[in-house]
């Protein structure tokens, strides 16, 4: 992402980042890559122009593939990024399989209610 008013910006700094640091630094590149999908989707969901749409898709596409290398790199880091990720997926999961198979609002004929779960 574009930092031109940071006078600084591209600077070797006078030491090496520490391993936190660099993590964080990796989560920052994580969301310019989300940044530059965004931007480049919304440009080509806005021209009618076919060549752009489709140079501008692809880009996007590149930054993805860029997101999958990042999330990898965050993973070999931190040794526990994917346990993270694996909770998060797993959470939408549940809410998937809940969607999918919704629990029944309403009582209706067969269908136990509270009332009848109680004095059974
Ligand atoms: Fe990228």
């Amino acid at each position: 992402m574009p930092e031109f008013v940071n006078p600084f910006s591209g600077m070797v700094p006078e030491r090496k980042m520490t391993m936190e640091e660099l993590v964080r630094a990796i989560r920052l590149d994580v969301a310019g890559e989300l940044e530059a999908i965004h931007g480049y989707m919304a440009h080509s969901d806005a021209t009618d122009n076919p060549l752009a749409k489709a140079v501008l898709i692809d880009i996007a596409n590149e930054e993805r593939v860029h997101v999958g290398e990042l999330v990898r790199l965050l993973s070999i880091l931190t040794g526990e990024e994917d346990e993270f990720l694996k909770k998060g997926a797993a959470e939408v999961d549940t809410m998937v399989k809940k969607i999918a198979h919704p629990v029944q609002a309403t009582a209706g004929e067969g269908v136990p209610s509270i009332g009848s779960l109680k004095s059974g």
